[in-house]
């Protein structure tokens, strides 16, 4: 196991009936003037914005308004955040829904106290050394935002969809409650089970020995959202699985699973190509690159896979390595397929002679070279790309 520091100081408020105190936590954290930052339609179509902005009235909060983040969030967004945001003196970013509303929060928390320009954090040119406290309300289990340091942003103009990761990015507080997900839609749902799934495994796929720990954390994990999302699914008002899923995306991606160990992230960078290009959803775009990668990298650490398909799928090993782990490649294929999620780029409305473009990108914003489990460069990713269009 590797060194490590872990720090994850976000105050986690889970449950049912949690969203009308916010104001209360809001106070707890120093916050007087809000931007409430929200998404397309569903969080007004709910009621859940009235609510949250009657718990702030309660607490005598002002605050200012700003709607309308897309998923796969935009710079163009943050801009204005940070623009609305200075103009009102706002002290406190709260984030009413998903990954995409988290992270424009998170990117115009940054913003607002850097004289510069917010994107330079993101081409890593400067680093972020402080930002406006951020909280959020989460309405979908996906990204594990809600408790992660990192945040996505799109840089509309160029198409370029980047990553940064900071601790001052860490929300203050998040409010978790399941019921909120009773609304979510079975392809969203899907979408966020194929997200929280990636994150684990971009943990677990790891060369790094003696680990046994995290890989039982991150098998239990898996174990949760395999049993829980078809059942969710079935059930949407099903508290008991909402609720399990919503706490699995936390665990999946703020860092708990990943301690002591490599990460990989190949199949994140990959993916965020098609989503920055075709504006798919992120999960989607995983259920196809995940199990691409795999594919194209499990010879390099075939015991693991092995590991994989016993631990996680219930797989028997019956001494052929390889055979094995190529089944548990399958059984994850035939469940995000169960979910109802594409599994090739057809499906995902991509066609192949657009690989070209991807490359392009991922070029741009890798260097060249990525992924920890096996290094890859852009020979590599153009073949995940080619077998992830066959599916
Ligand atoms: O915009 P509205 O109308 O609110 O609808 C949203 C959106 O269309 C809808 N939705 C959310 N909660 C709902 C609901 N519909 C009904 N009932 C509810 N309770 O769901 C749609 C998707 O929302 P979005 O926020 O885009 O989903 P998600 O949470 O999957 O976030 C995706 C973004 O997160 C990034 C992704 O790249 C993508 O941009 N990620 C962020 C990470 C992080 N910050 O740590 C890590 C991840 O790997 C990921 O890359
Ligand atoms: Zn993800």
């Amino acid at each position: 196991m590797d060194n490590f520091r872990f720090y994850c100081p976000t105050e986690f408020i889970f449950g049912k009936n949690t969203v009308e105190k916010t104001g209360q936590w809001i106070k707890k954290y120093g916050g007087t003037k809000v931007l409430l930052h929200y998404g397309g339609q569903s969080a007004v179509k709910s009621g859940l914005l009235a609510e949250v902005e009657n718990s702030l009235k309660n607490e005598f909060i002002e605050y200012v308004k700003l709607g309308g983040v897309q998923p796969n969030p935009i710079d163009t967004m943050v801009y204005q955040g940070i623009e609305l945001c200075r103009k009102e003196q706002v002290n406190f970013i709260l984030a009413v829904g998903g990954g995409s509303v988290i992270d424009s929060a998170k990117a115009i928390a940054a913003g607002v106290p850097y004289a510069g320009d917010f994107w330079n954090f993101f081409e890593k040119t400067v680093t972020i050394n402080r930002a406006l406290p951020l909280a959020t309300i989460l309405t979908i289990p996906a990204s594990g935002s809600e408790g992660s340091e990192n945040t996505v942003i799109t840089k509309k103009k160029e198409g370029l969809k980047r990553g940064l990761k900071s601790q001052y990015l860490r929300p203050v507080f998040s409010v978790m409650d399941p019921t909120l997900t009773f609304t979510l839609p079975n392809n969203q749902t899907a979408y966020g089970a194929a997200d929280m799934m990636a994150h684990v495994m971009e943990r677990y796929f790891t060369q790094t020995q003696g680990v046994d720990i995290t890989d039982r954390l991150c098998e239990a994990v898996l174990l949760s959202i395999i049993k829980e999302a078809p059942v969710a699914m079935k059930e949407p008002r099903n508290y008991e699985a909402r609720a399990n899923l919503m706490w699995a995306g936390t665990m999946a991606h703020n860092g708990i699973c990943g301690v002591g160990r490599e990460e990989d992230w190949a199949s994140h960078g990959l993916e965020h190509e098609l989503s920055a290009l075709y504006g798919i959803a992120h999960g989607a775009g995983l259920a196809v690159i995940f199990p691409a990668w795999m594919q194209y990298v499990y010879t390099s650490g075939i015991d693991r896979f092995v590991q994989f398909a016993v631990r996680v799928w219930g797989i028997e090993f019956n001494g052929d390595k390889k055979e094995t782990a190529l089944k548990g490649i399958n059984a994850l294929k035939e469940f995000f397929s169960s979910l109802g999620l594409p599994v090739n780029f057809v499906q995902l409305g991509i066609q192949s002679n657009d690989i070209d473009q991807l490359i392009h990108t991922l070029r741009i914003n890798t260097g060249g070279q990525f992924g920890a489990f096996r290094k890859l460069d852009m020979t590599d990713a153009r073949a995940i790309y080619e077998i992830a269009a066959k599916g």
